[in-house]
């Protein structure tokens, strides 16, 4: 009646597919446990790791939790510990590692009867609340694993794409606070017809070197026309950071989410190993500290 998991932290964006892209790291995450108790309802026990709110209203594991047995209706409630790894804030998926958490955690408690494609929509519930929009570019890889396509919100359509083997993905994650509401109201809602066409080309790219192992043809795809031209200047050093990464080796890179992370993806371990210390070259010396991931995914 308890269950321990990893949830993973992931890349949602993957430069050119605002909102629709998104991969999951293998190696960076949180951990939940999750346990069931006589008296109904969601309690957030604890939250080891960050200054979090313990109302479950007010927590996006919490709220993710609620809606899913608000669907569900279950004889019993849950009781949820979360261990933070993944700073809130970060770029790197914080609040859909908790709201895909609780919902997976949960769904196996009741002998899982929906599958994790169908608590997507429920972990969404929680990035709703985390920035005002229910995006699921983190929610669905580290419910799904991999790269997720979201080819559509209404109706939901989610096309799970597994990443070539050797494909690695650096973080590095410049600790200046930027929160993923302020980075999204920055965006510009019109593009014009030249950008969208770049776009298309991209994100079509980037997937057609997912499934034919053409690397590449990945990073010549890791490019975009949208957000990151607006987005950029939030984040200290970020040219200087994603040349730093090329310039090591990586096959392309952008901002991990709505930032402040910038990632680059490397063909093998020792060119993401590379990219890492080139990206971290760039910060150092400036006082601004950061973290620095290097995963599989
Ligand atoms: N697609 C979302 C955005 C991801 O860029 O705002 C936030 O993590």
């Amino acid at each position: 009646d308890e269950i321990r998991i990893f949830s993973p932290a992931t890349i949602a964006n993957v430069s050119c597919g605002f909102d629709v892209l998104g991969l999951c790291l293998d190696s960076v995450g949180d951990e939940m446990v999750v346990t069931k108790s006589a008296e109904k309802g969601i309690r957030i026990k604890q939250i080891i790791g960050a200054g979090l709110p313990l109302a479950a209203e007010k927590n996006v594991a919490g709220v993710a939790a609620l809606a899913l047995t608000e669907a569900l209706d279950p004889e019993y409630g849950f009781e949820i510990t979360i261990y933070k790894n993944i700073k809130a804030g970060s770029g790197i998926g914080s609040s859909a590692a908790s709201a895909a958490g609780a919902v997976f955690a949960i769904n196996h408690l009741l002998g899982s009867p929906l599958s994790n494609k169908e608590l997507v929509p429920f972990a969404m519930q929680g990035e709703k609340l985390a920035s005002g929009s229910a995006h699921a570019d983190n929610v669905a890889p580290a419910l799904l694993g991999g790269f997720t396509l979201i080819r559509s919100y209404e109706p939901l359509d989610i096309i799970k794409i597994d990443a070539p083997n050797e494909l690695y993905a650096t973080v590095i994650h410049p600790q200046i606070e930027l929160k993923t509401m302020d980075a999204r109201s920055v965006l510009r809602e019109n593009i014009t017809l030249k950008k969208a066409t770049i776009q298309c080309g991209n994100i079509a790219g980037l997937i057609s070197g997912l499934y034919t192992n053409d690397y590449d043809l990945i990073g010549r795809s890791l490019h975009d026309e949208l957000v990151e031209p607006v987005r950029y200047i939030l984040i200290p050093k970020f040219k200087e950071i994603k040349a730093a990464a090329m310039k090591a080796g990586a096959l392309g890179g952008g901002i991990s989410g709505s930032g402040p992370s910038v990632f680059a993806l490397s063909r093998g371990v020792e060119t993401a190993q590379k990219a890492a210390q080139a990206m971290a070259a760039v910060l150092e010396g400036t006082g601004i500290p950061f973290e620095l991931h290097v995963s599989p995914i």
